[in-house]
């Protein structure tokens, strides 16, 4: 069998336990069997702690491959020599800041989707607008913030939500929704609102047909006035302070907490408790979050979500 230069850069195949298998060299067109290198107990708690301190993301030892195989494709792609001297790169503040923020793409989880949990239209309507008597000036003014929003599909989902909710109700929209996440390229993503049809098919036939145009190749872009509605701002949610917008009447953290351990939720729920206007709403996903209680906070019943209004000041 050929051996391989190191400086080839090569196609890279996963198996299903996400290990790097084979690779196919472009000279040879002959199959070679590559495997991931190891990486030894202590190393891998240097990279867990690094990954923990700056993410909150705490990945567990069933976790390892996961770990191994998103660095090594890292590592092929800029020719890094071994998982210690890319770890010296990435935890190095300066000369590895730009490098970490690609890293830190490849680590998240993006996976989401339009009308992802729609439970949570119908508690907003129920338990905000109508409770609150808001339609009552013909207009809907209300801030919202859509926490760890991935690609997009969260706050684009509200946003169009409420376009077609004011529609319906003949009132003003004037609703806006800041939308935040730790992953630069799936901002990216969200900023360019361009989805192909396979990523559409929750999405309620009347909202693709009203407020998507089709540009090619099977792939539909979100109308400009909704696009519009949604401002995209990179955030990690361990430096929340550094957030400078506040008296939300809606925040939604969907799919989030569930990276952090126990401690760090209960840390960041008190902080999103901060962020409400009173009587405003916090929405999270169901069995989410487990033992929270907060002086300001009371539990909110609506069908199957997990919700909390601030009922104090
Ligand atoms: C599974 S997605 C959830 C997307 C969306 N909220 C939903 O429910 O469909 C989780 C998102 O949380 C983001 N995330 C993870 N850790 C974060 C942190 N420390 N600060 C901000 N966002 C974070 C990830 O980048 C990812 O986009």
């Amino acid at each position: 069998m050929m051996s391989l230069k190191k400086s080839e850069s090569l196609p890279v195949n996963l198996d299903s336990e996400n290990r790097l298998t084979e690779s196919k060299t472009p000279e040879s067109e002959g199959w070679h069997f590559r495997t991931m290198p190891e990486m030894d107990d202590e190393l891998f708690d240097k990279w867990v702690s690094l990954v923990e301190a700056r993410t909150g993301m705490r990945i567990p030892q069933s976790r390892k491959s996961f770990l191994l195989s998103k660095l090594s494709i890292r590592m092929r792609e800029i020719k890094s020599e071994s998982y210690q001297q890319y770890y010296e790169l990435v935890s190095d503040e300066n000369r590895g800041l730009v490098e970490w923020e690609t890293l830190v793409d490849r680590l998240t989880v993006h996976e989401t989707r339009f009308w992802r949990d729609d439970s949570i239209f119908g508690l907003i309507e129920k338990e905000y607008i109508e409770k609150n008597r808001l339609l009552a000036n013909r207009e809907l003014n209300l801030q919202v913030w859509s926490v760890g929003c991935a690609t997009g599909e969260e706050p684009y989902s509200l946003a169009l939500w409420f376009e077609h909710y004011c529609r319906l109700n003949s009132v003003d929209n004037k609703q806006g929704i800041h939308a935040t996440d730790i992953s630069r390229d799936a901002l990216t993503t969200a900023r360019n609102g361009i989805y192909p049809d396979n990523r559409l098919t929750n999405l309620p036939g009347e909202y693709l047909k009203h407020y998507f145009t089709e540009v090619g190749d099977n792939r539909f872009r979100i109308n400009k006035q909704l696009k519009q509605r949604v401002c995209f701002t990179k955030l990690n949610l361990l430096n929340m302070e550094t957030f400078p917008y506040s008296e939300f009447d809606i925040i939604v953290c969907q799919n989030v907490m569930i990276y952090f351990d126990q401690a760090l939720r209960i840390k960041i729920l008190n902080q999103f408790a901060e962020y409400l206007k009173t009587g405003g709403i916090l929405i999270l996903g169901a069995g989410e979050v487990l033992g929270w209680n907060h002086p300001k906070m009371e539990s909110v019943s609506f069908q199957s979500t997990l919700a909390f209004r601030r009922v104090y000041e």
